[in-house]
């Protein structure tokens, strides 16, 4: 058996390489490593960081004996020689135009049976990141005795931590936040140092500590000196730099100014005083991230300044020490009026910042989030990537599973960000693919520019609260470096070094991880019209009625005959203009625009027909009940990894794709109830609201009885059978029987239940008088996650007992126990012959 892992060492755990997977070539007999240079020696520099990780990975890797040498150790074929080029006095077999050339290249080279191998790199970061390139392939079984080199697109390679100093994490999911608690940084730091190591393996090179919702305390000196400069100190020699968000209040509210006015001389001085001082304990630190005039934070608008003017106000002091503020383009109104329907929250980033290309200083960078809304499921490309010229942006994604299942629901993100950075832009109708876009020597060919990605990695050993999330955190980073990556490599490549080197264990997880995204959108939100989650509580499970009504603006404009944004010219809000003209015309009209994006584009009827033949209705109810089935075959898959990888792990995983399996069905129900009855519309294979298998326990019927379990209304009507749940009276335990009415066979019995945060009910589930299980309603505590404190499709959610042998007349009771206010809710029973889910 293997031993059991708990996932904190992630990627790099340097598992020994399987006997029969070696051969002479991918396991060199290597026993020293040389690092050259001063610096080696010196703890802080990414150089002895490479030297000791080479020493630790080899070792483990090949389990051989593995020692530092000194540079005046003689070079055998059995050494492994590192250092920055100018260590070397013959770079012998180097291209002349090789990765070398670039920032934070490196250049490998295995070993031959006459000479050493040698990892140079352009600079101290790049024999880091070779020394990690070189110790990927190592752990694959894949080193072979080509030389190769690397260097990064994008100098740009961020995160984004929306970390509080009261150790929670704004849209975190996996535990208490590594840096903070208490309102400061925290004292143990060594996770940090775990995560500089990540983000280094993966060639991510920067780091925004704290939330965009900025708390200004974290700039008072004390902070400064006792804490920010820690988390700097450790995470350098891992190439890490870091940076902060900023409120821009802070004048105010941590200055004690009557003011916050960018062009204020007291506010100009504030930044500026604020500036040294944080440059005088964080030298090489790399900027300010800012959110300003966005979802409540105040900026520059509310002073009625331009948004160049606030973002230059932090410019200046920065430019100095050679600093960048980044400046977020999610500025928006989130009061808009939903009846004006030229109003529309897309148009939002170009509108705000086009304008203003020539007016940035030049250390402002502008962070674009991918799509015009909000990390939904489906969107198109924001096109202010294509429309600053001037002024240099980077792209945002989001590691965090915010509107993507939130770590619970294993969603493989790499597939959607490799189609947004191969879309082509069309730039004065040359090629522009926004992977080329984001690179020095793309279009625009801007110095700085690249990546971020909201990540909230949380002090949980899984990271992220989920082992399959941590590879989109892989994925991300290496697509940072290398955009052109293929998902499906990436994701091979995390495989192997995350869970085994075994090909069937690569191949299933492969299959499965590639299938999550187009599952997730199946039973999400389709034709591009969002992600449906529930918009205005916890953005996890669905509310389609959510996304309209208010003045968040990520309306579908649904009514009783048709839905969908009109974001054309001719007729609608003009979104589809702030494109190039030759992909505007392609969204412009609905024959030209691709079915995945019609509703995003295009108001039409249920009945319009799609390129694929089908109506849009039928496609919402089709693409819902494929999706959802999809989901069903991961816990069948995954279980076929039993034994192949250590029990810890599987069992962690194996537990959140069965949960995940139960969601789905509740996503498929609501969003297709939903739409039937706004609608009106049968499903043609009549699936919708038709449940054959299925008890509803709230409804009126001759073999359901209640006993201490009363009828409720959902919060989300299409979230329960007919829009109630039944649930005890609070204290008191109830009781729910059933007659069967069933043919004499083995079942599977499903109980859809809706586990709250508030609280964690006990259940039975008895057939005559034998019990059957017992469970909890503790999913709170299981899924390291809350989800909603009411009953909803947050909370909605099934339990399976499988191989039940019933017949007619057989009584199924289900008890329950209720706690606090969570008063054992339940929806349905479903008696489910083999083979058949519902
Ligand atoms: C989303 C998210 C917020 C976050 C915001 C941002 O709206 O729900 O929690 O603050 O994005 O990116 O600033």
């Amino acid at each position: 058996m293997l031993p059991d892992e708990d996932g904190v060492a992630a990627w790099l755990r340097y598992a020994a390489l399987p006997e029969s997977q070696r051969t002479a070539t991918n396991s060199p007999a290597i026993d020293t490593v040389i690092v050259l240079g001063d610096e080696a020696s010196d703890a802080s520099s990414p150089l002895s960081v490479a030297g000791r990780e080479l020493v630790d990975g080899i070792s483990k890797i090949l389990g051989r004996s593995v020692s530092l040498g000194s540079s005046s150790s003689q070079h055998t074929s059995s050494t492994l020689v590192v250092g920055v080029r100018d260590a070397f006095t013959l770079l012998e077999g180097v291209p002349s135009s090789s990765p070398l050339d670039h920032t934070d290249g490196y250049w490998i080279d295995p070993a031959s049976s006459s000479s050493p191998s040698r990892i140079i790199g352009h600079d101290a970061r790049g024999v880091l990141y070779g020394a990690f390139a070189y110790l990927s392939k190592l752990a694959q079984g894949r080193l072979s005795s080509e030389a190769w080199g690397s260097s990064p697109r994008a100098p740009i390679r961020w995160i984004n931590q929306w970390d509080n100093m009261d150790g929670t994490i704004e849209r975190g999911y996996g535990g208490r936040s590594l840096f903070f608690e208490g309102g400061a940084i925290r004292e143990d730091l060594a996770r940090v140092k775990e995560y500089a190591r990540l983000m280094a393996s993966v060639g991510l090179n920067g780091i925004v500590i704290n939330n965009v919702n900025a708390n200004a305390s974290l700039l008072s000196e004390e902070s400064l000196a006792n804490g920010v400069k820690r988390v700097a100190d450790i995470m350098r020699p891992y190439g890490v730099r870091i940076g902060l968000a900023l409120n821009f209040d802070a004048p105010r509210t941590l200055g004690g100014l009557e003011t916050s006015d960018p062009l204020d001389e007291n506010v100009v001085a504030w930044w500026t005083e604020k500036t040294h001082l944080i440059y005088k304990y964080v030298p090489d630190m790399l900027g300010y991230t800012i959110k300003a005039n966005s979802e409540g934070q105040p900026g520059p608008l509310s002073y009625g300044r331009t948004l160049a003017e606030g973002a230059n106000l932090f410019a200046k002091p920065l430019s100095q020490y050679g600093g960048f503020v980044f400046y977020r383009a999610f500025v928006y109104d989130h009061h808009l009026r939903e009846d004006n329907p030229k109003n529309d929250r897309a148009n939002a980033a170009v509108d705000f910042f086009a304008h203003l290309d020539d007016a940035f200083d030049d250390n402002v960078v502008v962070q674009v989030k991918f799509g015009p809304i909000d990390f939904q499921v489906r969107e198109p490309v924001s096109p202010l990537l294509a429309r600053l010229r001037k002024t240099k942006a980077v792209i945002e994604f989001m590691v965090a599973q915010e509107y993507m299942g939130q770590q619970t629901h294993a969603v493989y993100l790499a597939p959607q960000w490799q189609e947004v950075l191969a879309f082509d832009m069309r730039v004065d109708g040359k090629p522009s693919l926004v992977r080329d876009i984001l690179s020095p020597s793309g279009p625009f060919g801007w110095p700085t520019t690249g990546y971020t990605a909201v990540v909230n990695v949380g002090r949980d050993t899984t990271w992220l609260g989920h082992h399959l999330a941590m590879a989109n955190l892989y994925a991300y980073g290496r697509l940072t470096w290398a955009p052109e990556s293929d998902a499906r490599v990436l994701l091979d490549e995390w495989t192997r070094l995350t869970w085994s080197t075994d090909p069937e264990v690569v191949e299933t997880l492969g299959n499965l991880l590639m299938d999550t995204w187009p599952a997730y959108e199946g039973h999400s939100g389709n034709l591009g019209i969002q992600t449906l989650c529930d918009i205005l509580y916890t953005h996890y499970g669905p509310s389609p009625a959510s996304q309209d009504g208010n003045g968040w603006g990520q309306w579908t404009r649904a009514n009783a005959k048709s839905l969908g944004m009109d974001r054309t010219v001719a007729t609608g809000t003009g979104f589809a203009g702030q494109y190039h003209p030759e992909v505007a015309s392609v969204y412009e009209k609905i024959e030209t625009t691709p079915d995945n994006l019609l509703l995003w584009f295009h108001h039409v009827p249920y009945t319009h027909v799609l390129k694929s033949g089908k109506t849009v209705i039928q496609h919402f109810y089709d693409a819902h009940y494929e999706g959802a089935a999809m989901v069903q075959t991961f816990s069948q898959r995954w279980a076929s990894l039993r034994g192949k990888i250590d029990d810890a792990r599987w069992e962690h995983v194996a537990f959140k794709l069965a949960y995940q399996a139960g969601h789905a069905l509740v996503w498929r129900d609501s969003v297709c109830r939903f739409y039937h009855s706004l609608s009106g519309i049968d499903d043609d294979k009549k699936r919708v609201g038709h449940y054959a298998h299925r008890y509803a326990l709230a409804a009126p019927s001759p073999n359901v009885v209640l006993d201490g379990y009363t009828p409720v209304d959902a919060r989300l009507p299409e979230s329960a059978s007919n829009g109630k749940a039944v649930q005890t009276e609070e204290e008191k335990s109830g009781k729910v029987t059933i007659t069967l009415d069933v043919d004499s066979a083995v079942y599977d019995i499903a109980v859809n239940y809706f586990d709250t945060s508030v609280g964690r009910a006990s259940y039975s589930l008895a057939v005559n008088d034998s019990t059957v299980g017992t469970w909890q309603g503790n999913l709170q505590d299981r899924l390291g996650h809350d989800f909603s404190e009411y009953i909803d499709g947050h909370s909605a959610t099934r339990i399976y007992f499988r191989g039940v042998a019933l017949k007619g007349g057989d009584v199924l009771i289900i008890e329950g126990q209720p706690d606090g206010k969570e008063r054992a809710p339940l929806d349905y029973v479903s008696i489910l012959p083999e083979g058949v889910v519902d």
